[in-house]
């Protein structure tokens, strides 16, 4: 679906260059769902650009959908991207003189007018995101977080095959952040959506059934995950990745994810829980095996 190969951008020149991504291989299939964590400045928002089109590499191939993007028009590209890509973006790129009903049509009205049955999908994709009550408001008028839950019913409405999310609950509580955890898991499994989440909250990365840590610009670490229900309670620092880890080795018996990872072959089979380094999970080698589940047993509540 998506095939990064020895993808490298860098910024600037001379001495003032920023290597924003080296030498990143990476295939991600029809229907996974890929977390993407890694520190603030690795790469992670550059690599998203990449993987939309939005931007080019400084070397190396993007091949979306089995064509090369280099070899594409821009027309091309532009067209495949408003039809087959939804975009979350970091910042969240509302029009501020269009309602949160409006913006979310926003990409089905780039394509044509939108219909009866658009609006009411605008709607719905609100209202599941808890908006309900807010559908007339411009974005002046939201809060961070209910503009950030704007543009993730944006990027839903026109169903696109692949989701690209960075940071989609960056700026929510725990209870927002579920919601849109479950409408991202819904969508994967419903629809066999393609999903790449770049997030920095460990617990939403366990609804992903693959696991990329960037760092320095580099795939530092790529396996695959459970893939938990989109349920519980997200945005507890208190678990990191590296404990989802331990736990999803621990734990067999759990259902997987309904759209199961096939294509890329190159995930680190290590079993290595501490092979992401210096994530702050550094002292779990003293804390008891039972400590190192979450408080809340996520799967129990689906
Ligand atoms: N347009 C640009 N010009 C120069 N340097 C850039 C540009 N965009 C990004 N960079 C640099 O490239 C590196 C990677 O940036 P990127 O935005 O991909 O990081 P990130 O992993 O998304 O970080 P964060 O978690 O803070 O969002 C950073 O060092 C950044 O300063
Ligand atoms: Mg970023």
């Amino acid at each position: 679906m998506i095939r990064l190969h020895q993808v490298s951008k860098s910024y600037g020149h001379g001495t003032t260059t920023v290597h924003a991504l080296r030498d990143v291989t990476l295939h991600i299939g029809a229907g996974e769902f890929v977390a993407i964590m890694g520190p603030s400045g690795s790469g992670k928002s550059t690599l998203l650009n990449i993987l939309s089109a939005l931007d080019v590499p400084t070397t190396g191939t993007v091949a979306l959908a089995g064509r090369d993007v280099a070899a594409l028009s821009d027309d091309e590209v532009t067209r495949f991207r408003r039809d087959r890509i939804g975009l979350i973006f970091q910042f969240f790129n509302l029009l501020p003189t269009m309602t949160a009903v409006e913006n979310v049509l926003l990409p089905v009205l780039l394509g044509r007018r939108a219909t009866a049955q658009d609006e009411a999908r605008a709607v719905t994709l609100l209202e599941r995101v808890g908006l309900g009550h807010r559908l007339q408001h411009r974005p002046g008028e939201l809060s961070g977080g209910e503009m950030q839950r704007v543009a993730v019913a944006r990027a839903f409405v026109t169903a696109p095959p692949i989701l690209l999310a960075d940071e989609p609950t960056g700026n929510l509580d725990s209870t927002s952040g579920a919601e849109v955890l479950r409408l991202l898991r819904q969508e994967a499994d419903e629809r066999g959506t393609t999903v790449v989440m770049v997030t920095h909250d460990a617990q939403a990365a366990r609804v992903g059934t693959r696991l990329v840590v960037i760092r320095d610009g580099r795939v530092h670490d790529d396996r695959q995950t459970v893939g938990l229900p989109g349920h519980g309670e997200f945005g507890n620092p208190a678990v990191s990745y590296a404990d989802g880890m331990a736990d999803d080795r621990n734990r067999q018996d759990q259902p997987q994810g309904s759209h199961a990872h096939s294509s890329s072959g190159n995930h680190s089979s290590s079993g290595d829980s501490d092979s992401s380094g210096d994530s702050d999970s550094s002292d779990d080698h003293d804390r008891p095996a039972s400590s190192k589940r979450p408080a809340i047993q996520l799967e129990a509540m689906g």
